[in-house]
């Protein structure tokens, strides 16, 4: 799985004003200057859209009409399937304005190879993959004044594709609606590089073996949901799944990947089991700490061996990592039967600069990840 998207995205894709002209622009009402202003000065996470978004429909033998239109609500028929058996996948990416004013986003086609192998999953139509970009291009370029530029911040763009037909037998549906929604974004947790509490949860998993944990549908997050809302009455703010075949290693938090820092410098992540997203955050970082040097292990991690780790000092750092938020750091590990602190390092925060310089057009781009959209 890995490989395939990792193939995918190094591949060349044609330039963003040969891909603009795929979908049809339709004009609407747009928010004044000073309300984006505004808006892009201190967004947070998802909480704002901006004018336009991207939409194509699948209507049984391929995508048709793909237009960029005024965002607003659309309709959807109350028996639409994607409402009663969740067959639905989604992506996230960003742009992200350079000092110069142009407008990037990051290796657009591992989210688009992504996409496409959660809708094989999910029995969902593909997207041709000069389509998922021609999306991302039409989308941002539609919405160009809404990409901020402080360091840090950038233009979350959601992609996603639902079952719309109206059917209540359990069978994959007929028709589908793709869309991309963007939405200004600074740090997903607050400002910055913040360390995050979190609760090991002993009780659910996210995902299991054959089950969807390895691509991005609504349910596995579904899942986390009520794990996610007990450990924030406790005081955590997200919550890390073991294993559902052992329930005794690592996994990944809610939305988000896991590393873990070790003292001797070594670096490990859990491997792609089939129960794990395959992140392009976690791709990335993964690419970087290699081309330093640093061993980077994909295995598996035990949690015993990390409290044990962080009790002798074996283990320095942990941090959680993916496209909205980035990286966050781990301060705080806990669950029913053990409470420990990280202290933190330098490791982290490093990969963080060196990742959003990278994005932001400060940082040289080794590895040819960004694409420029306008
Ligand atoms: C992302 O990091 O882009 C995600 O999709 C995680 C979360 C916001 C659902």
């Amino acid at each position: 799985m890995q490989e395939e998207l990792e193939n995918i995205s190094a591949r060349p894709i044609a330039s963003a004003d040969s891909l603009a002209q795929k979908f049809m622009f339709v004009q609407g009402q747009e928010a004044s200057d000073d309300v984006v202003r505004e808006l892009k000065a201190n967004p947070g996470f998802g909480n704002a859209f901006a004018d336009y978004m991207a939409r194509a429909t699948w209507t049984g033998q391929q995508w048709e009409n793909p237009s960029v239109v005024p965002y607003g609500p659309i309709s959807l028929d109350p028996a639409g399937s994607v409402l009663h058996y969740g067959q639905e996948i989604f992506e996230g990416l960003k742009a992200y304005r350079h000092e110069d004013g142009s407008v990037w986003t990051f290796r657009p086609t591992y989210n688009a190879a992504r996409l496409n192998m959660s809708a094989r999953r999910l029995a969902i139509p593909e997207l041709p993959v000069e389509d998922f970009v021609a999306s991302i291009v039409s989308v941002v370029r539609a919405n160009e004044r809404w990409v901020p530029s402080e360091m840090g911040t950038s233009l979350y763009l959601r992609p996603f594709t639902f079952a719309s037909e109206a059917f209540l037998g359990v069978r994959a549906a007929t028709k589908y609606e793709y869309m991309v929604v963007a939405s200004p974004a600074s740090a997903y947790f607050g400002d910055g590089v913040k360390a995050i509490d979190v609760w090991v949860d002993r009780t659910y998993h996210r995902a299991g073996p054959g089950g969807m944990g390895n691509v991005k549908t609504g349910g596995n997050y579904a899942a986390s949901l009520l794990p996610k809302l007990v450990s924030h009455d406790a005081g955590f703010d997200e919550v890390l799944f073991l294993d559902a075949a052992t329930n005794t290693n690592l996994d990944e938090l809610g939305g988000m990947n896991v590393f873990v820092v070790y003292a001797d410098g070594h670096v490990e992540t859990p491997a792609l089991s089939g129960n794990i997203l395959p992140g392009a955050t976690r791709s990335s970082i993964l690419q970087l700490l290699r081309a330093r040097g640093v061993d980077a292990r994909e295995t598996t991690i035990s949690l015993q061996s990390v409290i044990d780790g962080v009790k002798s000092g074996d283990v320095a750092e942990m941090f959680a990592c993916g496209t909205a938020a980035v990286v966050a750091p781990i301060g705080r590990l806990a669950s029913d039967d053990f409470d420990v602190r990280l202290p933190g390092g330098d490791v982290v925060q490093s990969v963080y600069e060196e990742l959003v310089g990278i994005q932001m057009g400060r940082v040289e781009d080794r590895f040819g990840w960004c694409y420029r959209i306008c």
